[in-house]
């Protein structure tokens, strides 16, 4: 070894290393503890919830569904829950689909290209025992999901949920795939979708009798906040095996029961309360005279909107190709049908809450509603031979354009974007202040690549386990993971690196291992660990840095270091 201070591979140095477990530093800390609708034809007035006979509603299974809705605890990682991609206050879609990080590279497989799409993250590729993989396009972060996500909000009114319908109505037992509803439980088929998905929210080859015992391991919402206090009375009346006690009559955890009960939850989320809804019932004051044009441009011969966007739901429930997209790059309903004319189609989304959903369309690519209404105008941007005729040029003006989209903004239901009841939540962990906090910066290995800290689940005792990674190192090179119970947001340059920890004597290492991956910036490496579930270590912190030998310039290289609060 050619460089000074710390070397990592003599043990008679400053790190120690008690093993894969922060039961000695945590221990150490507490000794511590210095640590700190209808549009222009007549309202029908909304239609009943349809509810498969064989799954019936009540107030314990809708409350159970809730809790599950928000339970992160239902993915591997700790991470995801269905309301980590489905907001409330986003329409009930993900307005992080902005973000640099949501990004999904389409067909093309390259980012930055037209094709992009503006996806959900969901979990960084995980296995079973909690270390991390590193998958094309998106290494050890966050994976991506191909398509924008839909509301859930009125998703209770939808025949064949998803952008090309495939979660069928009849619902089968997602282990025996016996049919158990045989109608109207497309939202029992779509629920059980995302739970097992390692996308979305499952490690590589997830059982569901994982899935099952791990939910009846934990305690209902335990990384959840401000849990709104209907909620929070029913989920303290026990574990969830009590909980599906109160919903099924037995104490059961099935994958069908988790599916009954979340779309059950699902059918209690309808928005028909809009500027729009209190127009069409006959109060001419709910619409300004620029939204009322707007009202009768959208139903106007012209544009023919409400033929596809009509009736009280705001949409036909029909698949159409737009031209939002080539049709290769999204199939859409051809991949359920295989017919021909079914090529590039997609079911057409409500236009309730419509305002608060963007980006726009299945591959997100239009940013605001001026955009979608532009689009229209310009009679879609890709054709194909089955393309719908009513997508053509408009030639509406400016103001008009305008006037479309003022009235698209009045069908907000003012409950849905303050998540008020029914649609009020609790805080996710990951909207949190406990969620892992980056300091300082790292230090370049050869080829100028910056090792980066890879952290995203929670510290939680309840939880017990918790993955710490590291991404663009150099593969080969030996790495080291320090821990301490203090932090330095200025850094101090040691052997060419900078140290963000406090060097603390609770300072040590965990055990050096060699980075996976070929060459600088390809290196990786995860270490699962193990929180001792020690009450009193609520409310400590603790900082972590990982540094790496790097071969190429025989220097050290370090990512930033990473806080975590214990809770
Ligand atoms: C990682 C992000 C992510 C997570 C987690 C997630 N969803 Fe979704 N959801 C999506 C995306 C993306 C779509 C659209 C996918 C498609 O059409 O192919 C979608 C579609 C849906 C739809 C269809 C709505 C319609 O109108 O057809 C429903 C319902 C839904 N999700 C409910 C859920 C439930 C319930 C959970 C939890 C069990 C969940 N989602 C978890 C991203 C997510
Ligand atoms: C032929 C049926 C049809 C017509 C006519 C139509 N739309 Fe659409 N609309 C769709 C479909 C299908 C989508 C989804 C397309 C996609 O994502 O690929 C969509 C998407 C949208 C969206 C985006 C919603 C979201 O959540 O992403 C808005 C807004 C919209 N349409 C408004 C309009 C307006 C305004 C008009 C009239 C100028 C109109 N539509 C005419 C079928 C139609």
């Amino acid at each position: 070894m050619q460089h000074a201070h710390i070397d990592i591979a003599d043990p008679s140095q400053r790190p120690r290393t008690p093993g894969r477990t922060l039961v000695g530093l945590l221990a150490s800390i507490v000794v511590a503890t210095s640590i700190a609708t209808t549009t222009g034809r007549t309202q029908q007035g909304f239609p009943p919830v349809p509810v498969p006979p064989g799954n019936p509603i009540t107030v314990e299974k809708t409350l159970l569904g809730k809790a599950l809705f928000f339970e992160e605890q239902l993915s591997s990682t700790g991470t995801v829950s269905c309301a980590t991609c489905h907001r409330m206050e986003a329409g009930s879609s993900d307005a992080r689909s902005f973000g640099a990080k949501s990004v999904h590279p389409g067909i093309d497989g390259l980012f930055q290209t037209r094709d992009d799409v503006r996806g959900s993250r969901g979990v960084p590729a995980n296995n079973a025992d909690g270390s991390y993989r590193d998958v094309r396009f998106f290494g050890l972060s966050e994976q991506v999901t191909s398509r924008r996500a839909m509301p859930v909000v009125n998703a209770a009114f939808v025949p064949e949920a998803f952008w090309d319908g495939r979660a069928t109505n009849d619902f089968r037992d997602p282990q025996t795939n016996v049919v158990l509803l045989p109608n109207r439980a497309s939202l029992e088929s779509q629920a059980a979708i995302p739970i097992v998905n390692d996308v979305e929210m499952a490690h590589f080859g997830v059982t569901w009798n994982e899935v099952v015992t791990r939910l009846g391991s934990v305690v209902p919402l335990a990384l959840a906040r401000d849990v709104p206090t209907a909620l929070a009375q029913h989920v303290a009346k026990g574990d969830y095996k009590e909980l599906f006690r109160l919903a099924f009559g037995t104490s059961d955890i099935t994958p069908a029961r988790i599916a009954m009960a979340i779309a059950t939850y699902e059918r209690s989320l309808v928005s028909d309360q809009s500027r729009v809804d209190d127009f069409e019932r006959g109060n001419r004051a709910a619409l300004t005279a620029e939204e009322q044009r707007g009202r009768q441009i959208f139903g106007a011969p012209q544009t023919r909107c409400i033929e596809c966007h009509g009736g009280p739901l705001a949409t036909d429930n029909r698949f159409h190709y737009t031209g939002v997209s080539p049709q290769a790059e999204d199939l859409g309903r051809f991949l359920v049908t295989q017919q021909g004319p079914d090529r590039g189609r997609m079911r057409t989304p409500s236009m309730r809450n419509v305002a608060l959903r963007a980006p726009y369309f299945h591959n997100g690519s239009a940013r605001t509603l001026e955009d979608v209404v532009a689009f229209y105008n310009r009679g879609g941007d890709f054709n194909a031979p089955n393309k719908d005729g009513r997508i053509r040029p408009l030639n509406l003006s400016a103001a008009d354009q305008r006037a479309v989209v003022a009235f698209l903004r009045a069908f907000t239901d003012p409950r849905v974007a303050a998540a008020s009841a029914p649609f009020d939540r609790p805080r996710l962990f990951t909207e949190s202040s406990d969620v892992p906090f980056f300091i300082g910066s790292g230090t370049a290995g050869s080829g100028q690549h910056v090792p980066a800290f890879v952290a995203y689940e929670p510290a939680s005792i309840d939880r017990s386990r918790l993955t710490l990674a590291l991404q663009g190192g150099h593969g080969g090179s030996p790495a080291l993971l320090l821990i301490d119970a203090f932090g330095d947001a200025q850094g101090k340059a040691i052997a060419g690196m900078t140290l963000h920890l406090g060097l603390s004597p609770a300072f040590f290492a965990l055990d050096a291992l060699v980075l996976q991956g070929t060459g600088p910036g390809q290196g990786y490496a995860s270490m699962p660990l193990r929180l001792p579930s020690d009450p009193s270590l609520r409310g400590k912190e603790i900082y972590a840095q990982w540094v790496s030998q790097d071969f190429g310039v025989q220097a050290l290289s370090a990512t930033e270091a990473v806080r975590l609060r214990i809770f």
